[in-house]
Parts: C-alpha cells; sequence; structure tokens
C-alpha cells in the first residue's frame, strides 16, 4: 500500500500537481462530475492545493476557487483567493464570503469542497473526533452559503454515522466514495452530497455558523 501510496506522490510531482489528493478528486469527479465553469468553489482545509488544481482544469479556468487552509499555500496559476485561516474561525468565513460577494453576479452556483484532516497524532480516538469536527464546521460553511453540492472527507467510526445523517438533513442525493487513490487500510472515506433540500435556511445567515458554539 506504501508502494502505491508513492506512486501517486511521484506522479503529482511528475505532473506538476500538488499532493496525491489530486487524483482522489479527479477520480471522484470522474464518477459523479461535480464541477463545471459556472461556479464558485470553494476547497477548505486545501493546502498544498491539489483539489484546486482539479476544480480548475476541469473547468477549463472558468470557474472562480477559493483555496483556504491553516498553512500558507504557494500561489497557484489560475486559482481566484487563497486566504490563510482557520475554518472553525468566523473571521475566515467572513473573508470567504467577501469574495464570494465579488463573483457571485456571473457565477450561479457554490461547491463546497473539504478535504480537513488535523495533524495525525496516531491516537484514534482523538484523530478520528476532530476530523469529524472539523468536517462538520465545514458542513456549516456550506449551509451557510447554501452550497449546491458539498464533497468532504471523513474518517470511518463512531461519529460517522451521525455525521452522514447530518448531511442527509441537507443535501438528497448523499454518496458515499473511496476512491482508487485513497489507501484501502485508511479509514478515509469521500461523502459526495448533491442536490440541496428545500430548507428554511438562509443565505449568509450567521447563527449556522455559531450553532455548535
Ligand atoms: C489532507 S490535507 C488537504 C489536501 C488538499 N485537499 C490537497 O488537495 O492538496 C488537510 C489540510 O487540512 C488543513 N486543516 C486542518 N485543520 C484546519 C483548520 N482548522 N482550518 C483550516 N485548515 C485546516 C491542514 O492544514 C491540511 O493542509
Amino acid at each position: 500500500m506504501r508502494k502505491k501510496r508513492d506512486v501517486y506522490t511521484k506522479r503529482a510531482k511528475q505532473e506538476g500537481y500538488r499532493s496525491r489528493a489530486f487524483y482522489k478528486l479527479q477520480q471522484i469527479n470522474s464518477k459523479f462530475k461535480i464541477f463545471h465553469s459556472n461556479q464558485i468553489i470553494i476547497d477548505l482545509c486545501g493546502a498544498p492545493g491539489g483539489f484546486s488544481q482539479v476544480a480548475r482544469d476541469c473547468t477549463r479556468g472558468k470557474a472562480s476557487i477559493i483555496l483556504v487552509d491553516l498553512a500558507r499555500i504557494k500561489p497557484i496559476p489560475g486559482i481566484t483567493e487563497i486566504i490563510k485561516g482557520n475554518i472553525t474561525d468566523v473571521s475566515t468565513v467572513f473573508k470567504i464570503r467577501e469574495v464570494v460577494e465579488k463573483h457571485r453576479s456571473r457565477k450561479q452556483e457554490i461547491v463546497v469542497l473539504a478535504d480537513c484532516s488535523p495533524n495525525v497524532s496516531g491516537n484514534w480516538p482523538t484523530d478520528h473526533a476532530i476530523q469529524i469536527w472539523l468536517s462538520r464546521v465545514a458542513l456549516g460553511i456550506s449551509n451557510y452559503f447554501l452550497a449546491v453540492k458539498f464533497i468532504s472527507k471523513a474518517f470511518q467510526g463512531e461519529s460517522f454515522p451521525d455525521f452522514l445523517a447530518e448531511i442527509k438533513e441537507y443535501f438528497q442525493d448523499v454518496k458515499i466514495s473511496k476512491p482508487p487513490t485513497s489507501r484501502k487500510t485508511s479509514a478515509e472515506v469521500y461523502i459526495v452530497a448533491q442536490n440541496r433540500r428545500d430548507s428554511n435556511l438562509t443565505l449568509f445567515d450567521t447563527n449556522i455558523l455559531l450553532k455548535d458554539e
């Protein structure tokens, strides 16, 4: 398995992509056809930028892409905005909103990608709990922007069924995907949620972000 991972890491380097995660999202997109040019794509926890590169390539550079991470990210051609920030901090969401507002008149759909992962400690209960917490924060952000699609990493474990059920409250079409690039031994899967349900949510409702605080 380690060998397989190294193959993708090497390939990403050779082909000029930021990370092996590039191939995961590329495989997910081949199956679910997520991207088109009329979108604002918010890539949460996106460093070093492989997911954003997929979004850019699949939309031939026509979508607006906002890349957000705690880590500093070197500029990537074709990415609209890079924001260094913590997604659990409301001020980061307000910075994303400023960029969204600039592009909203020209782009109709908002899509949220969330490949969130803590620096794994090796302590599974802690790593799992933090990963799901970050993904739930990302779901809240997708609700704040009324995103029509939400694609999220999730570590399968004790809290996974509740997280999945929560996503189903907001989206009609929810699938679990394990792209071939993701190691079989890893608990990681991706949840692909599409078709937002009608609900009482309103755009830019700050209460959505503060729900769990
Ligand atoms: C698996 S990596 C993302 C890989 C990326 N999707 C790509 O394609 O290259 C997970 C990222 O989550 C980020 N992260 C973890 N907690 C975060 C937080 N609270 N706010 C923003 N980013 C966070 C980490 O800094 C790390 O870059």
